[in-house]
Parts: structure tokens; C-alpha cells; sequence
């Protein structure tokens, strides 16, 4: 039996959608060049699916993409477009890749924005997810661009912090991003030596176990007390009063907030940015779509994106447990 020939590409699209990452850059600039390399014309779309609608497309030649790949943020802007939710939103985007004469799509983003490029691919788009998020939280990837970028800034900031902290001999709590799933407080707070760390799919809300440990560790001579809190968690400045209310020690919260999603992209970010990007645009060569790219077990690899969404990821227990066991409060001199 004769096989269908893929679709053939003429024109791919790029843009990101979401909370931006470092290293989004590096995967706009790779879909360019990769693209304009196999000969096909390239659309930049600002400001994510918002910018979609609205036909806020413009034409991206290689030069455009030029002294992108170190700098932080995105050069297409990001939004969250809560109309892409909506079948007349979703119609309107599909409306404007054809109107552009975009043929190809490449998602980078999250979670939700592959969900809206899933219901792209399924108005006839051919669309390709790569994922970029500091949150890590993407099931079907063991990477996502941005995480290492923002786990470096992270714990940089408790180290600035923890030396403070130890000056004035107080309690610090250092409220970290993540949404709802704790892998940058994990990372920040391992990389940090923090004495504590609260994880959403952790923490089973037992504060006086904590103030137990701050009291325990001051006893056996510690100078500070880091505790790194979760965004899914939460409520840092309320928690740092009734420990301080209930140590007597003085407790300060700072939540670190969006300075963790800026910054020059590490040398990791750049690299996973170009080769995702890259990938996606050669999946679109090869006739796929509704695909997302994925880092697997060393390997760049791609997954339906219905099934990639569908897969559940869970924070490892070990790491946690070596995380926790290291902690001063355990060591026995
Ligand atoms: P991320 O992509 O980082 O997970 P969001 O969850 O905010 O970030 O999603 C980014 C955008 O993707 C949303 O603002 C919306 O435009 C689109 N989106 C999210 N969920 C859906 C959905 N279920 N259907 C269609 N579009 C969606
Ligand atoms: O998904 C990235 C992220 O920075 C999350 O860690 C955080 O919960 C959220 O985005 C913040 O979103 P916004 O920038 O819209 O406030």
C-alpha cells in the first residue's frame, strides 16, 4: 500500500507563550536558523497566542535572530490569553497561521500552552510543543529550558541570604517559584545547603516539627536557619511570624519572585534551548505534528502531545531523603 506523502512545509511560525524562561531565546533563534537552513520562510509571533490572534506576525530572517542566544527573557514577548480557551479564540488563531501562510507551528512553553497547541494541531495547524518553563514541571521531559537558569539564580540569592541571616543570627525563609510542583526548591535548596526545605508534594504541614529543628540546631550551635518554602505552599511571611512567635528567634521571609525567571541563560539553557528548537523544526520537516520535543534518558526524543500531557511526574523520594538527612539537625556532633 502507497504511503501519504507528509505535509509539505513552506512557512514555520515561532513564539512563546506562558511564563517566560531563559534560554527561549536560544530556541527562537534555532528554529530560525534551522528552518532558513532547509530553505523554508519564518514568522515570528509576539506576545504568545494573544499576539496570534490579534495578527501580531512579522516575518524573522536569520540577521534578526543575530546576538539573541545569551540574552534572558524572549525577543517575541510572552502573554497568557485566557481567549485561547475559548472555541472563537482558538478559531481566530487557526484563522491567522493560515491568513500568514503559516504552515508549521513551533509552541514554546509550558504545560498550558501545549494544550492550546494541541487544539491547534487539531484545527489542521501542524504544530510542535517544545517545552520551556523555570518550573521543571513538564511529565513527559526530563528538562525544560530555564530551570537551570533559574535554580543558579535561586541559590545565589539564599547564599547572599544565609549570609545575612548569620550575621544577625536569625531564621530565614526563602520562598522559591515552582507553581504547583517543588523541583527549583528542591534543586535551590539542595545547592543552598538549606536546613529545611517545604516542597508541595512534600510537606505535611507540621510546623512545630520545624520549629523543633530551628530549636534543636540553635541549641547545637548554628548561627542561621534557612528554610527554603514553595511557592505551591505559599504564605511565607505569615509562617516566619508564629515561627519567630514560638522560637523567639528573629525570622525573615523573602520571596525571591520573578528576578528567578530573568537573567543570562547558563551555558545548559542555550544548549538544550538550540537543540529543542532545532528538533522541532525538523519534525515539522518530517511531516509531524501535534509532537512535543522531550529530553528522555540522554536522548532528545518526541511524544504525542495528548499523551505527553496525559504522563504524571513525581519528585524523587531520594533526593528528598538525602536532601532532608544531610540537614546539621541530623548530623550527631
Ligand atoms: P504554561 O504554558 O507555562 O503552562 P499557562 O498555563 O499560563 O502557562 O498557559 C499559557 C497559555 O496557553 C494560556 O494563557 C492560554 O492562552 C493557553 N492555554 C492554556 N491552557 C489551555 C487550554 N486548556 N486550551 C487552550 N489554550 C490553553
Ligand atoms: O510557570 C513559571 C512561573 O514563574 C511559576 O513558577 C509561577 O507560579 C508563575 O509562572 C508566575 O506567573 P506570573 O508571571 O504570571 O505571575
Amino acid at each position: 500500500m502507497a504511503t501519504a506523502e507528509p505535509n509539505k512545509i513552506n512557512t514555520i511560525g515561532v513564539l512563546t507563550s506562558g511564563g517566560d524562561a531563559p534560554g527561549m531565546n536560544a530556541a527562537v533563534r534555532a528554529v530560525v536558523r534551522r528552518a532558513r537552513y532547509k530553505g523554508l520562510k519564518t514568522m515570528g509571533i509576539y506576545q504568545g497566542y494573544d499576539g496570534l490572534i490579534k495578527g501580531h506576525i512579522k516575518e524573522l530572517g536569520a540577521k534578526d535572530v543575530s546576538d539573541i542566544i545569551g540574552r534572558g527573557g524572549t525577543i517575541l514577548y510572552s502573554a497568557r490569553c485566557p481567549e485561547m480557551r475559548t472555541p472563537e479564540g482558538l478559531a481566530q488563531a487557526a484563522k491567522s497561521c493560515n491568513d500568514a501562510g503559516i504552515d508549521g507551528l513551533v509552541v514554546i512553553g509550558g504545560d498550558g500552552s501545549f494544550a492550546g497547541a494541541q487544539k491547534l494541531a487539531d484545527l489542521g495547524i501542524n504544530t510542535i510543543g517544545v517545552p520551556g518553563t523555570i518550573d521543571l514541571d513538564i511529565a513527559c521531559t526530563e528538562y525544560t529550558i530555564g530551570f537551570d537558569t533559574a535554580v543558579n539564580t535561586a541559590m545565589e540569592a539564599i547564599d547572599k541570604i544565609r549570609d545575612t541571616s548569620t550575621s544577625h543570627e536569625r531564621v530565614s525563609i526563602v520562598e522559591v517559584m515552582g507553581r504547583d510542583a517543588g523541583y527549583l526548591g528542591l534543586w535551590a535548596g539542595i545547592g543552598a545547603g538549606a536546613e529545611d526545605i517545604l516542597l508541595p508534594e512534600k510537606y505535611d504541614y507540621d510546623e512545630q516539627r520545624i520549629i523543633n529543628n530551628i530549636i534543636e540546631t540553635r541549641r547545637k550551635g548554628k548561627k542561621h536557619h534557612i528554610i527554603i518554602n514553595a511557592e505551591g505552599i505559599g504564605h511565607s511571611g505569615a509562617m516566619a511570624k508564629r515561627i519567630e512567635a514560638a522560637t523567639g528567634i528573629a525570622t525573615r521571609a523573602t520571596i525571591l519572585g520573578h528576578m528567578q525567571r530573568g537573567g543570562t541563560p547558563t551555558s545548559r539553557d542555550r544548549m538544550f534551548g538550540t537543540l529543542m528548537g532545532a528538533y522541532a523544526v525538523d519534525l515539522l520537516v518530517e511531516g509531524k505534528t501535534k509532537r512535543v520535543v522531550a529530553y528522555k534518558n540522554g536522548e532528545f526524543v518526541d511524544f504525542d502531545i495528548n499523551e505527553g500531557l496525559a504522563m504524571k511526574k513525581q519528585l524523587s523520594d531520594y533526593e528528598f531523603e538525602i536532601a532532608t538527612t544531610l540537614s546539621f539537625k541530623y548530623s550527631k556532633n
